[in-house]
């Protein structure tokens, strides 16, 4: 791996991985590319430009656009892809699924279609646990099927499935992810950790969906990209790899968690109208994962704490972006459901 392109990388994790290869590896370019949407922000990068200028560089284009693909991969010469680009949001996904299986499902058959013309040495596709549906009890393994139950999770899915048959039809070095909740520094405030804490500074309602007792294994978005790393290097073509921390924690302690890091008190919690399809629990064995080395170092503790410090101490970077498009979009998902 010299010369490896990140797609999505001006969003959450993609930024976060970007960070970790550059310091991590000092023969590796990275090329950002990203078709900057609303959650796309080149805030996310703004030390790596910095501190990276001669290894790193930036690409705006949209990974469904194959003509755009095919040239900055003609460029730039790439040689490893790893593809975290995507519309990720799941209540974004019930209000229109369209921009989902465009980029989700169409895009990843695009960036497939590219690394097989160019004959890169890996293809990675940044998957999600979602995939496998909610899991009343016990864990998924990479062999369980799938059983998608919002347009966001059914359009990660068709990404996964192409990446296999890519794999298999073709012989295409593959390997997938099945990442858990991610939380830390760069998460657009409209997933459920970033949003707590942001209003919660601003002593503004905390929109708890249903009974508060849905759980996620909520793992330190370092702790992932350091897990996408050891499958980059260690993992076999056309193997799946989940990664998180095998800890589920319920909404409402998470948000207890919050505001007890804030100081604030729980009467800011607004209980709402649930989420349509809400999947009520995700967990996944990460043994396999484990076995070529890795390991998650935060706990669920650990990794709040550090992601609330994080919020706390970096206002400039998410008063901006909750304004304009952000708040016409809060005003449309929460509207007449309580709060
Ligand atoms: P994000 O929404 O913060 O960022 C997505 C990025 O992709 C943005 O920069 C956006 O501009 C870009 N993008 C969207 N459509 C594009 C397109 N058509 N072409 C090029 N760029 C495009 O997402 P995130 O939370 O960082 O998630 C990254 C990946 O990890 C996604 O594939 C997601 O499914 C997966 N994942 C996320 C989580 C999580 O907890 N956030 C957990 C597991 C897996
Ligand atoms: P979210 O961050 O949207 O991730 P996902 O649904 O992809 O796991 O939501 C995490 C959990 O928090 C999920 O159970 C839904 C819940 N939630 C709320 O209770 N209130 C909210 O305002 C949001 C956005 C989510």
């Amino acid at each position: 791996m010299q010369k490896l392109m990140v797609t999505g990388g001006a969003g959450f994790i993609g930024s976060n991985f970007v960070r970790h290869v550059l310091r991590t590896y000092p023969d590796v370019h990275v090329l950002v590319y990203d078709k900057m949407t609303y959650a796309g922000n080149l805030d996310n990068l703004k030390d790596v430009a910095e501190d990276y200028a001669e290894r790193y560089s930036f690409e705006r284009g949209d990974i469904a656009d194959a003509a755009r693909v095919d040239e900055v991969m003609q460029q730039c010469r790439i040689d490893t892809i790893v593809n975290f680009a995507a519309e990720t949001h799941v209540d974004r996904s019930l209000m229109g699924a369209d921009s989902f299986i465009r980029t989700d499902v169409f895009g990843t058959y695009v960036l497939l279609e590219a690394a097989k013309t160019y004959d890169i040495e890996r293809y990675h596709q940044v998957s999600t646990d979602e995939v496998y549906g909610q899991v009343l009890e016990g864990a998924s393994l990479e062999t369980d099927p799938l059983h998608t139950r919002s347009p966001y999770s059914a359009s990660k899915a068709g990404g996964d499935l192409m990446c296999i048959a890519y794999h298999e039809s073709f012989g295409l070095p593959v390997t997938i992810t099945r990442g858990s909740n991610n939380i830390g520094p760069y998460q657009y405030p409209e997933k459920v950790v970033p949003l707590f804490v942001t209003n919660a500074i601003d002593d503004l309602p905390l929109p708890l969906y249903g009974d508060g007792r849905q759980m996620r294994d909520y793992q330190y978005v370092l702790d992932h990209c350091e897990g996408i790393d050891v499958v980059l290097h260690k993992g076999q073509p056309g193997e799946i790899y989940n990664v998180g921390t095998e800890v589920e924690t319920e909404n409402i302690v998470m948000t207890h968690a919050i505001l007890d890091l804030l100081g604030k008190p729980y009467s800011l919690i607004q209980p709402v109208t649930d989420r349509p399809g809400h999947d009520r629990r995700y967990s996944i064995h990460c043994a396999k994962l484990r076995a070529l080395g890795w390991r998650s170092r935060h706990t669920f503790e650990q990794a709040i704490e550090k992601t609330v410090r994080w919020y706390v101490e970096n206002e400039w970077w998410w008063r901006k972006i909750k304004n304009g498009e952000y708040i016409e979009y809060y005003r449309k998902q929460y509207a007449g459901r309580g709060i």
